[in-house]
């Protein structure tokens, strides 16, 4: 019997979504589930980690069996096993170790964790055209807004990170205040389709500074305060939220778009990579694809469906590491406040 291609499962959970996908070693999308539990978080206006992990436990066999059948193979077939290792929440990365240790253990095959961050990477790869190194990368989703050197894949150097909120906790958080709902990322980039982007201007804390950190709480409070000091009658003006709304996501898309072409300026590069949930924002993509063409900079974006957290990156992620050489031991445990890259010059 000659061995096919190899298939790679992976498991994503590090978060509020159970995910489950296959991907095989020419990074082909077999099948790809995300369960999300955002309409179970919704109602409490944020995560709820015990219910999180609780969720996936439940949940997780039934992905698992959705993604087997969606790719038309069996466990017998996959030939590696790829879980998200942190960072997360340690109550759901855990449901999704043990879930993928027990699987590795059972089939008798390689197990590799892997880091969520580079895995929202790997997102990129799995589009066309897929992004090769040297290049600056920008990962924003709800827990980092980081920015990265990468020499080649497998090799990060943290350029910068958010000194408080994470560019999508912004959204999220200032969303809640306004009683918008939950996750507030796409809610907030809807609502700004039609509104005002110039009626209000937000700064961004360290916008205009050398430094690649970001610093988003400032801004946040910026916006909330704008809200809480309009009129009863105001709050209720659909326009005005709009405005207010479409100002924010252009102060957060001008300060992103601004700092990552800083980076890849002072690289003397000329690509950039997106990854993470921010990076599906209508406005950012185009604005920083347009800067991009003004500058010569490709710029990279992962598909759609792949900028929030998914598990097809996990696989292509455990993919590149496997085929590298590299396996991870069974005794490895989740790590929730796992990093990714040394900072410059360390
Ligand atoms: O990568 P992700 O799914 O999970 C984390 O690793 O955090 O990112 C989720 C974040 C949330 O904060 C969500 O509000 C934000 O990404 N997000 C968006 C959009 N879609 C999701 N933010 C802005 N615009 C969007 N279209
Ligand atoms: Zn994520």
């Amino acid at each position: 019997m000659t061995a096919g291609p190899l298939l790679a499962l992976g498991i994503e959970t590090s978060c509020d979504d159970s995910c489950v996908a296959i991907v095989r070693e020419d990074l082909a999308i077999l099948s790809s589930v995300v369960s999300s539990q955002t309409d179970i978080h919704k109602r409490f206006g944020g995560i709820v980690p015990e219910v999180a992990s609780r969720k996936h436990l439940e949940i997780l066999p039934l992905v698992l069996d959705e993604a087997l059948k969606k790719a038309s193979v069996s466990l017998d077939d996959v030939g590696l096993f790829a879980v998200t290792q942190g960072p997360g929440l340690l109550g759901a990365l855990l449901m999704g170790m043990c879930f993928a240790k027990a699987l590795a253990l059972a089939k008798g095959k390689p197990f590799l964790a892997v880091n969520h961050l580079e895995g929202h990477l790997f997102a990129t790869r799995l589009g066309t055209p897929s992004p090769s190194p040297p290049f600056v990368a920008l990962v924003v989703s709800g827990g980092h807004t980081e920015l990265f050197a990468v020499q080649c894949w497998g090799r990060y150097v943290l350029l910068g990170r958010t000194r408080d909120d994470a560019a999508g906790e912004a959204y999220d958080k200032i969303a809640r205040h306004l009683g918008l709902g939950y996750p507030g990322g796409p809610i907030i980039d809807r609502l700004s389709e039609k509104g005002n982007r110039e009626r209000f201007f937000f700064r961004g804390g360290l916008e205009d500074e050398e430094t690649f950190d970001f610093s988003f709480s400032g801004l946040k409070t910026a916006v909330i305060r704008s809200f809480s000091q309009l009129a009863p009658e105001e709050k209720r003006d659909e326009n005005l939220l709009r405005d207010l709304a479409a100002s924010f996501q252009e102060s957060v898309v001008r300060i992103l778009v601004k700092k990552s072409f800083k980076a890849v300026e002072a690289m003397g590069w000329h690509r950039l990579v997106l990854g993470g949930g921010v990076a599906a924002n209508r406005r950012l993509r185009e604005v920083v694809l347009e800067e991009g063409k003004r500058r010569g900079v490709e710029v990279f974006l992962p598909p759609l469906p792949l900028c929030t957290d998914n598990a097809a990156m996990v696989a292509a992620c455990g993919l590149f590491h496997f085929l590298n050489g590299e396996q991870s031991s069974l005794n490895v445990d989740p790590i929730p406040r796992l990093s990714l890259g040394e900072p410059q010059g360390s």
